[in-house]
């Protein structure tokens, strides 16, 4: 029999575990859970008997794919995979994918919800502002985008994105202004969410001077990965601009930097947030069981990202 080892550092919700569990099960393979699990060692010996894993923002790296000797398959319930080498996994035969769409708007109804945060500073007390007739960026135009851009504009934001992978006729139909270049999406707007994959092309790209640029009263806000900023850049901004604000979920390299000279100027979660509700848990949790199921019983290959 099959096992579907279930590995996740940040565990889904119980009725997505149980949802998960009773497709494999219907499906006639064997379910294996390692939860909240701190050290490294404990993946390597849970993965050492999996046929197919599925993960979160799990690291599979070589090591982990090495000690795999069944693995066939491995699904990110998720969006980002970065968390995967892609490489190795080809490497090893395995087949890699992620669950496009699935926890999207879990993570954009956090990236609208940390702009009312600062906008309304951080619920200090302190008179604050509106979202209704700011601007808003959207740095890449995918699946969370879409759904933060339905959402700001029910508050009223006026809407802009900048994808240079998605055709501009698609933000229209939409009721987003396309822009030509970053820089332009970073100098119109006050407000601007980023919503790009961490790659090698995207690392550190959200730089000091589009940043610098930004209208008064910026507010950067991340809900992609912390990777995508040049941290060294964004502290240059907030040391030039006391009108800049700062939201990520999840805390940057240099949160103590933030945390000595800038309190009230930022908000970091503890740990990833944007995902972690029983909607997208089970969205995105079943959908991995069926990319598995499927693929075991027709060699559906659908959403596989290392080809
Ligand atoms: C994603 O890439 O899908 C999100 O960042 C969610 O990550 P998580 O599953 O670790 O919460």
């Amino acid at each position: 029999m099959k096992t579907i080892l279930v590995a996740t550092e940040k565990p889904f919700a119980k009725a997505a575990v149980e949802g998960i569990k009773k497709i494999i099960e219907d499906a006639g393979f064997g379910m294996a859970l390692l939860e909240n699990y701190t050290t490294k060692s404990e993946l390597l010996t849970a993965a050492a008997t999996a046929d197919a894993m599925i993960i979160r923002s799990d690291i599979v790296d070589k090591e982990v794919l090495e000690a795999s000797k069944n693995l066939k398959i491995v699904v990110r319930a998720g969006a980002g995979y970065d968390n995967i080498d892609l490489d190795a996994a080809t490497a090893a035969g395995v087949v890699a994918m992620n669950t496009p769409g699935q926890n999207s708007n879990a993570v954009a109804e956090l990236a609208v919800a940390l702009m009312v945060f600062a906008a309304r500073n951080n619920f200090n007390g302190s008179s604050g502002t509106e979202l209704k007739g700011k601007k808003l960026g959207l740095h890449a135009y995918g699946y969370v985008s879409k759904a933060v851009a339905a959402i700001a504009k029910g508050f009223g934001m006026e809407v802009f994105a900048f994808d240079p992978f998605v055709d501009s006729r698609l933000m229209l139909d939409e009721g987003v202004t396309p822009v030509a270049d970053a820089a332009q999406l970073y100098a119109t707007c006050q407000y601007v969410s980023l919503h790009m994959p961490a790659t090698v092309q995207t690392r550190k790209s959200v730089n000091y001077d589009m940043l610098a640029h930004m209208p008064k009263g910026a507010t950067l806000i991340n809900t992609a990965r912390k990777e995508v900023v040049d941290e060294e850049g964004l502290l240059k901004v907030f040391a030039e601009r006391p009108d800049f604000k700062y939201m990520s979920d999840v805390e940057p390299d240099c949160k103590s930097e933030f945390a000595d000279k800038y309190q009230g100027r930022f908000f970091f979660t503890p740990k990833k947030m944007g995902a972690q509700t029983s909607e997208a848990n089970n969205n995105a949790g079943l959908a991995a069981a069926m990319q598995i199921v499927a693929f075991f019983s027709t060699g559906d290959k659908t959403f596989q990202v290392n080809k």
